[in-house]
């Protein structure tokens, strides 16, 4: 893809850079709402969710640590059904309020798997934060506890979400 192909592919901004700051300011403010003398464990489930859990983080002002988990279940802009933990943490959940980061509840695959897995630990608490909601996807139940935008079933780009590994630097959220 050249310049010019790359720049013409985002058709339409859905989500602009101030309506993200907003919300992840209101994000924070739940996320502090959760302390509760334990810390906050802020997991980011990589790699969709690595830019809005860094914005998430510096809006957390209580006692708060950082984890990553990666986990695989998209190829292209097809949901590939099966869900692959690639990168685990290797922390005693029970000392922690327990928060996931997400970008984005779809089919509901990932979380259903990603919150079986960590619930089974036995986390003081457990919370999970998605960015984006797309309710009209879901072939799973799962429900995030906190959703910042909900938006349609249209296949969309940026602040940390992807199209084949490209776009994910874009500072919004847009069509393709
Ligand atoms: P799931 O279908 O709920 O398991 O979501 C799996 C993953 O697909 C999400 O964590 C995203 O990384 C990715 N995904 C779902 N919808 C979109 C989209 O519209 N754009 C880019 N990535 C998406
Ligand atoms: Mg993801």
């Amino acid at each position: 893809m050249n310049k010019e192909e790359y720049i013409n592919s985002i058709k339409k901004v859905i989500i602009t850079e101030e309506q993200i700051r907003e919300k992840v300011k209101e994000a924070g403010k739940y996320v502090e709402s959760l302390y509760d003398g334990k810390p906050i464990l802020l997991i980011s489930i990589l790699n969709g969710s690595f830019v809005f859990a860094a914005d998430l983080a510096r809006e957390i002002n209580v006692p708060c640590e950082i984890a990553f988990m990666v986990a695989k279940s998209y190829v292209g802009s097809e949901s590939s059904g099966d869900v692959n933990i690639i990168l685990d943490i290797d922390k005693d959940l029970s000392e922690y309020n327990v928060v996931i980061a997400e970008d984005i509840v779809d089919t509901g695959r990932t979380l259903k798997k990603v919150c079986e897995i960590l619930k089974s630990r036995s986390p003081h608490s457990f919370k999970v934060v998605s960015f984006l909601d797309k309710p009209k996807r879901r072939v799973v139940d799962f429900k995030a506890d906190y959703v910042l935008f909900t938006i349609p079933d249209t296949f969309i780009v940026g602040y940390g979400l992807d199209y084949n590994d490209y776009f994910r630097n874009l500072p919004y959220i847009a069509e393709l």
